[in-house]
């Protein structure tokens, strides 16, 4: 693993149900592993449709059944500094994917991908947008984001 601290940026739309949801989980793993001081996790939404708020109550308690507490995050959109500061700037749809590769910024430092290219056992591209689904959405996305979690924290420290 590279001595350098890595970050990584996790993108949705709204960054109330995905993004946070994925930045809470891989945060757990990566303390997990006791790497919380090598590796940094923000996440950030395409729209700023929900700045300032906190994560959707449904994803919130979808995750803490998980062990994963979502409640101290605020939503933010992302800026075009990002693609200096982070590492891996991952998104959940190619929706998300396609609007990140149209903000004009200098993107030498990070990747920009879907997240579930980390997770190709799956056969699954997307993390589908839960906001108006069923409560079996929110369990869905984090099924998704618990494997894709294990695969990046592998990518990283190979
Ligand atoms: P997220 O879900 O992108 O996973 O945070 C959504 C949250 C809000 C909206 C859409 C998706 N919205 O249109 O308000």
């Amino acid at each position: 693993m590279s001595e350098k601290q890595v970050r990584v940026l996790f993108v949705c739309l709204g960054n109330i149900c995905r993004s946070p949801t994925a930045q809470g989980v891989f945060e757990k793993l990566v303390l997990d592993h006791g790497l919380a001081d090598k590796i940094f996790v923000d996440s950030a939404g395409c729209s700023n449709y929900h700045a300032g708020q906190a994560p959707d109550k449904r994803s919130i308690n979808a995750a803490i059944k998980r062990g994963v507490d979502l409640s101290s995050q605020r939503a933010r959109q992302v800026q075009a500094e990002d693609f200096e500061k982070f590492d891996y700037v991952l998104a959940m749809d190619r929706k998300n994917l396609a609007y990140l590769n149209s903000v004009p910024a200098i993107k030498t430092r990070c990747k920009v991908k879907l997240f579930l290219e980390f997770a190709p056992e799956l056969n699954v591209a997307e993390v589908p947008d839960p906001y108006h689904d069923s409560l079996d959405g929110f369990e869905y996305v984090l099924d998704l984001i618990e494997v894709a979690s294990k695969g990046l924290l592998k990518e990283i420290q190979s």
